[in-house]
């Protein structure tokens, strides 16, 4: 009889412990070992192929990475679809249509790992694996990625508003927006080296070739190099009737990850605003000069950064799931 309180007080303790346990501390680079040892191979292989069939996968996963862990944390929130009752992360106005290719390699390792281990690997795994992969195979860095990340239980679009920098935002507004995520300038820099690989549309850009600062049709950016700014005068000629039309972020070596990209900001090659606002800044330009006199250290500091990236708001327990499909809650799934 007298056990009774104590038992129900021991259960109150664990529950205590439970909720204090730090979201980030179970990850672990064996957390499949048991569960799904094959995990990083089967994902390897699978974006592996979808890269070779498809050049623009690598970098639309990238990106959606950045976004998935910059809003609400790394928790596979960005892959759920819109339904009936609910407008999801991706299909926010600002979504400045999330690269289709990335989705659909996530999709695809997902489908090969729930043939092999049902259930066990997160949706939220599977892209930070995927990216490194993905990375790694357009001649970037290798980098560690600890596992056991849940899959997030919401996702609106409402959760980006304020989370995600823009082509048009300042220096200023650049460094805030990672400083709250406690990233420092340096890490502002360093991560914005992934615009060495992938595209962006015209919309994203088109203020700074056509009638810049309320002049002329073809004034451009004083900032952008003459020539750059009349190429991309022609190739977005027509992008108002056709807003597919895009343009490499890294005119010089589109493909190839790499340091090319800080090598155009001092050069005035640098597409979006906020690009070419990181060499003309004094807190950011010795950064910019550090990495395009030296791929070492851009490779060495970009991993370092992008494995903080991967551990952002990471769900544990019962914070989440392990979806069955990356683009539905396990609850509307039968
Ligand atoms: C620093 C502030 C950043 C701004 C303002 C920014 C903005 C943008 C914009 C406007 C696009 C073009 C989207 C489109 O037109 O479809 C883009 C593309 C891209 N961004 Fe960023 N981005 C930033 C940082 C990052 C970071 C930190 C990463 C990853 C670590 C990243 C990865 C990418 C990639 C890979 C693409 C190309 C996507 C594709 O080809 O499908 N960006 N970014
Ligand atoms: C972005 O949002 C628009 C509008 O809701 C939607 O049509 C589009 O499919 C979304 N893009 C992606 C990749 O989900
Ligand atoms: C950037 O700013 C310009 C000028 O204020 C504006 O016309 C343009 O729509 C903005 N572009 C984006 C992508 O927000
Ligand atoms: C480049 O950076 C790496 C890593 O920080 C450093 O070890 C190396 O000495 C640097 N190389 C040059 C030429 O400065």
């Amino acid at each position: 009889m007298a056990s009774y309180p104590l038992v129900a007080s021991f259960a109150a303790l664990v529950a205590v412990l439970l909720l204090a346990a730090p979201a980030t501390a179970k990850l672990t680079t064996l957390y499949y070992q048991k569960t799904c040892p094959n995990v990083e191979k089967i994902v390897s292989d699978v974006v592996t192929t979808k890269q070779i069939s498809t050049p623009t996968t690598a970098a639309g996963a990238l990106r959606l990475f950045f976004h998935d862990c910059f809003v609400g944390g790394c928790d596979a929130s960005v892959l759920v679809s819109s339904n009936a009752f609910n407008r999801a992360e991706r299909d926010a106005d600002d979504n400045v249509s999330l690269p289709g290719d990335g989705f659909d390699a996530i999709v695809r390792a997902k489908t090969a790992l729930e043939l092999q281990c049902p259930g066990v690997v997160s949706c939220a795994d599977v892209l930070a694996l995927a990216t490194r992969e993905l990375v790694l195979m357009l001649g970037g860095p290798f980098y560690r990625v600890r596992l056991g990340r849940k899959d997030a239980l919401t996702s609106t679009a409402a959760s980006i508003t304020g989370n995600l920098p823009g082509p048009n935002m300042t220096v200023d507004q650049l460094i805030s927006l990672f400083a709250r995520r406690h990233f420092t300038v340096q890490e502002l820099v360093v991560l914005s080296g992934a615009h060495t690989v992938g595209f962006s549309h015209c919309s994203q850009f088109a203020s700074r070739i056509f009638g810049y600062n309320g002049g002329a049709r073809d004034a451009h950016d004083p900032a952008m190099s003459p020539q750059f700014a009349q190429a991309l005068q022609k190739a977005c000629a027509n992008y108002v009737n056709n807003p597919t039309i895009a343009a490499f972020n890294d005119v010089m070596t589109p493909g190839k990850f790499d340091n090319m990209y800080y090598q155009n900001l001092l050069r005035g090659l640098g597409l979006l605003a906020s690009d070419q606002a990181l060499a003309l800044d004094p807190r950011t330009r010795p950064f910019v000069q550090l990495y395009a006199a030296n791929q070492t250290a851009f490779f060495n500091d970009f991993s370092r950064a992008m494995e903080k990236v991967s551990v952002l708001g990471v769900k544990a327990g019962r914070k989440g799931e392990v979806r069955r499909r990356c683009d539905v809650f396990n609850n509307l799934t039968t």
